[in-house]
C-alpha cells in the first residue's frame, strides 16, 4: 500500500460519498443493517467501523477499501478526473448522447443484448443504455465517476454493473453485443492503440457493434486548455483505419462542436463510428 494515511480521512470519506449519492444516515444505516447513530458516530470521528464492515461500505460505495482510507493504488493514477467529474459540460453530455442514441437503431435491445461502456463518466450513457433494456457494464477510471453512475442507476431503477478499471490494463473477458466509448480513447496512448483496438474487436460478437468517438487533431482547432498531459488527439480518420475488412461501418462522422459549459470555451472535432462485426 502506499501513500499517507490522514486522521479523520474515513469519517470525511463516508460523509463525502453519502453526500454524494444523495443519501441521509438513517438510509445508509438502513443499507448495511446498523444503526442510524453508528453512521453518525463515524462521519464525526467518534467512533470507526469494524473492520468486517469495511467491504460492505466500500462496495455500497463503489470505492475501493484503500480508498476509503484515502489511498490511492498507484496503478489507479490515471487521469486528473476526480475533480472534472464534480461538474457536468451540458454540451458534451448533448455530443455524446447522440452516439448513444444511434446505437438503438443499428442493435436494438431485443433479447437480452449486452453493453460495455469503456470510460462511462457520470454513467447517463450506461443508465440510457440499461433503461432501454440492454443488459449493461461500465467500466470507469474514476471512484467519483462510478459512485455517481451507481447512484443515477439507483436513482433512475435500473441495475448496471459499474466498476473501476484502467482499459490500458484491462482485459476484456466476455464478448458483448456492443462496445461503445466516448471521449475516452485519447487516453490509449498511439502505441498501444493497436492492440487496445484488437482486444475491443475480439471481444465483440459476430453482428456486434463498436460505436466509438475520439477526440481528432486539425490544424485549425486549438487544443483544449483542460487537455492533459496524457491525451493524446488522433489523426482524422485514423479511428477508422483500427477497423479493416471484416468490419461494416455503419456510420461515419466527423462533428465540430464548442464546448461553452466549461470556464474557457473551447472548440472540439470529434470523429463518431459504429462498425459491425461480419465475420471473425
Ligand atoms: C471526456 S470523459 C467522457 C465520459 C463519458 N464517456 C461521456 O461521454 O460523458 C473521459 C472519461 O474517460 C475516463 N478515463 C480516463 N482514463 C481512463 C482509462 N485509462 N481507462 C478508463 N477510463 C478512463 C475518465 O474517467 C472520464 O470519465
Amino acid at each position: 500500500m502506499r501513500g499517507t494515511y490522514k486522521a479523520g480521512i474515513l469519517a470525511e470519506k463516508i460523509y463525502t460519498a453519502r453526500k454524494s449519492m444523495k443519501i441521509t444516515q438513517e438510509v445508509l444505516a438502513e443499507k448495511l443493517g446498523i444503526t442510524p447513530q453508528s453512521v453518525s458516530r463515524w462521519e464525526n470521528g467518534q467512533s470507526r467501523p469494524d473492520v468486517d464492515m469495511l467491504p460492505r461500505i466500500a462496495a455500497f460505495f463503489g470505492v475501493t477499501i484503500d480508498a476509503l482510507f484515502g489511498y490511492q493504488a498507484e496503478n489507479l493514477k490515471i487521469a486528473n478526473y476526480e475533480e472534472k467529474h464534480k461538474k457536468i459540460t451540458p454540451q458534451w453530455t448533448f455530443a455524446t448522447s447522440q452516439l448513444a442514441r444511434e446505437v438503438l437503431g443499428f442493435m436494438p435491445p431485443i433479447g437480452q443484448k449486452n453493453i460495455l461502456e469503456i470510460g462511462c463518466g457520470d454513467g447517463q450513457e450506461a443508465v440510457f443504455f440499461a433503461r432501454n433494456g440492454y443488459v449493461v457494464s461500465a467500466l470507469g477510471a474514476s471512484e467519483v465517476s462510478i459512485t455517481k453512475g451507481k447512484a443515477l442507476a439507483e436513482e433512475i431503477g435500473v441495475d448496471v454493473n459499474f466498476f473501476r478499471a484502467d482499459i490500458l490494463n484491462y482485459k476484456i473477458e466476455k464478448n458483448f453485443d456492443v462496445i461503445y466509448s466516448s471521449g475516452v480513447m485519447q487516453y490509449v496512448p498511439p502505441k498501444d492503440r493497436p492492440r487496445v483496438f484488437k482486444m475491443l474487436q475480439s471481444q465483440t460478437k459476430v453482428g456486434g457493434l463498436n460505436a466509438l468517438s475520439v477526440f481528432v487533431d486539425k490544424s485549425f482547432i486549438e487544443l483544449s486548455p483542460y487537455w492533459e498531459k496524457n491525451e493524446y488527439l488522433y489523426n482524422s480518420a485514423e479511428l477508422f483505419s483500427y477497423y479493416g475488412r471484416d468490419w461494416k461501418f455503419e456510420m461515419m462522422q466527423e462533428i465540430y462542436f464548442r464546448n461553452d459549459g466549461e470556464e474557457k470555451p473551447h472548440d472540439h472535432c470529434v470523429d463518431i463510428m459504429i462498425a459491425r462485426k461480419i465475420s471473425e
